[in-house]
């Protein structure tokens, strides 16, 4: 199991009690600090992040069970041990009840509190995992491999390597299926927070309504259905990367408060005051144009230029078609299942090279997966590729039939709106959920 550090809070009136707990429980691992009544305490979780909150019941300036359901409510995911008097079963019943984790009686062993404290970390982190992995690349966290020896993916690799260790946001842009997604896991696979996970959200796919809940997190009440407290990605990105893809399609009013977070390294959860601070290293990525966007008045252009400080953009495969052969080799060797060394015939190289790949690397990756299925003893002939690669270089094919049309000009109206989903959908005259449909079906998604 990995260690990891954490911090815990011990709110006690009682002096001796406070300081013998922070000696006694204090490791490599572990910080202890202290708060003698609610206000110090309140003030504390504010300033710091804690796993894990050990208070007494009877506190001066708040009644009984107040403080525990207040840190409750504001942090869910902070797990709350009490420590009640001797015999005083009926509140460490109401405290567990109220969500607190675990009870410790007075006079306490020491051990004990220590195997409590260790507890309730653990499931601190276990859900917080969850949770993080229910948001990251998840399983996808194996070094990402970057192919390419174009004098672009030369220059990329160098800014890469520069800009990686820096907490400088950056922004990657280029068209769908470019590689903008390895571009940000590479930059966090060379980051100081290259141990923890980096956590991605797609813009695109955030709910209107829960929007700016799903990013900040929201208070318990704050608004209708806000039936219990929630931690936004925000919480979770702290001391790690944030990736925030298609941040083109990020609702406005949200930008502004992204942005402000970007500025002072601090948030508000809807609903509560105070702001907290994280300490948060972002990445963003578009296929759109920005600037354009700031133009026409959809994009806060303040935002634009906070992230565009440092831009990493990938030109389109066709503009490097010198990657072509490596990408092919490595496709074929990583995607072929039984590690056969995989051949591809002149002429079938030639239409790959010849094509325009609209769908960028992540076609190309498709139409490899797809030739190595069709290929006979190993060896990708014409015949294994889809058609739209070879009438790229001939003249007298066979055909067309209606998916491959469909197809063209799904990709055609996409690259016309330079990836912009809403519009393509739009022209198209179907839905967004239509295209998306379409895109994958395609293998354009
Ligand atoms: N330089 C590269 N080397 C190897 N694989 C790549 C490279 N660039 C992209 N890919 C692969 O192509 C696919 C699409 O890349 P992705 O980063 O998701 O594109 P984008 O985010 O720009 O739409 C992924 O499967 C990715 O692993
Ligand atoms: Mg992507």
């Amino acid at each position: 199991m990995e260690k990891e550090r954490y911090t815990i809070l011990v709110i006690d009136d009682e002096e001796p009690i406070r300081r013998l707990l922070q000696k006694e429980l204090a490791t490599d691992l572990r910080e202890v600090l202290t708060a003698a009544d609610a206000g110090a305490a309140r003030e504390m979780i504010r300033k710091h992040w804690f796993d894990v909150i050990i208070m007494d019941l009877r506190l001066p300036g708040v009644h009984d069970l107040d403080l525990l359901i207040e840190i409750k409510d504001s942090l869910p995911h902070i797990e709350v041990v009490v420590i009640t008097g001797h015999g005083d079963i009926d509140s460490a019943v109401k405290a567990m009840k109220l969500g607190a984790c675990d009870f410790i009686a007075k006079p306490f062993n020491l051990d004990r509190m220590d195997l409590v404290v260790q507890k309730a970390h653990q499931r601190v982190r276990l859900s917080r995992e969850n949770t993080i992995l229910r948001h990251s690349s998840g399983l996808d966290q194996a070094p990402v491999q970057f192919i390419g020896n174009s004098q672009a993916v030369r220059d990329i690799k160098f800014l890469i390597n520069k800009v990686s260790p820096a907490r400088i946001p950056v922004l990657i842009t280029g068209e769908s299926g470019a590689g903008k997604d390895v571009i940000a896991r590479l930059i966090h696979q060379n980051s100081v927070c290259s141990a923890k996970p980096m956590i991605v959200k797609n813009c695109a796919s955030l709910q209107k309504d829960l929007a700016r809940s799903e990013l900040f997190g929201h208070v318990k009440g704050s608004f209708t259905g806000a039936t219990e407290s929630r931690e936004g990605l925000m919480a979770y990105a702290h001391e790690s990367t944030f990736f925030l893809d298609e941040i083109g399609d990020l609702a406005l009013g949200i930008q502004a408060s992204l942005l402000r977070v970007l500025e002072t390294q601090t948030f508000r959860k809807i609903g509560e005051k105070e702001e907290r601070k994280v300490n948060i290293r972002f990445l963003f990525a578009t296929s759109r144009n920005l600037a354009e966007e700031v133009e026409q008045g959809n994009f806060n252009e303040a935002l634009f230029h906070r992230i565009n400080a440092f831009n990493i953009h990938m030109p389109p495969l066709k503009e490097r078609k010198e990657d072509i052969p490596l990408l092919v080799d490595f496709f074929l060797a990583s995607l072929s299942p039984d590690r056969i060394a995989y051949q591809v015939v002149d002429k079938a190289m030639d239409c790959i090279l010849r094509y325009s790949w609209p769908g960028n690397i992540r076609e190309l990756r498709n139409v490899m997966e797809r030739s190595i299925i069709l290929a006979e003893n190993a060896i990708i002939t014409e015949r294994c590729l889809p058609r739209e690669l070879l009438s790229a270089s001939e003249d007298t094919h066979a055909p067309l039939t209606l998916e491959s049309v469909e197809r063209r000009h799904i990709l055609k109206i996409l690259n016309f709106f330079d990836g912009n989903r809403q519009k393509t959908a739009e022209t198209l005259g179907i839905s967004r959920k239509t295209l998306y449909r379409k895109l994958s079906q395609y293998s354009l998604g």
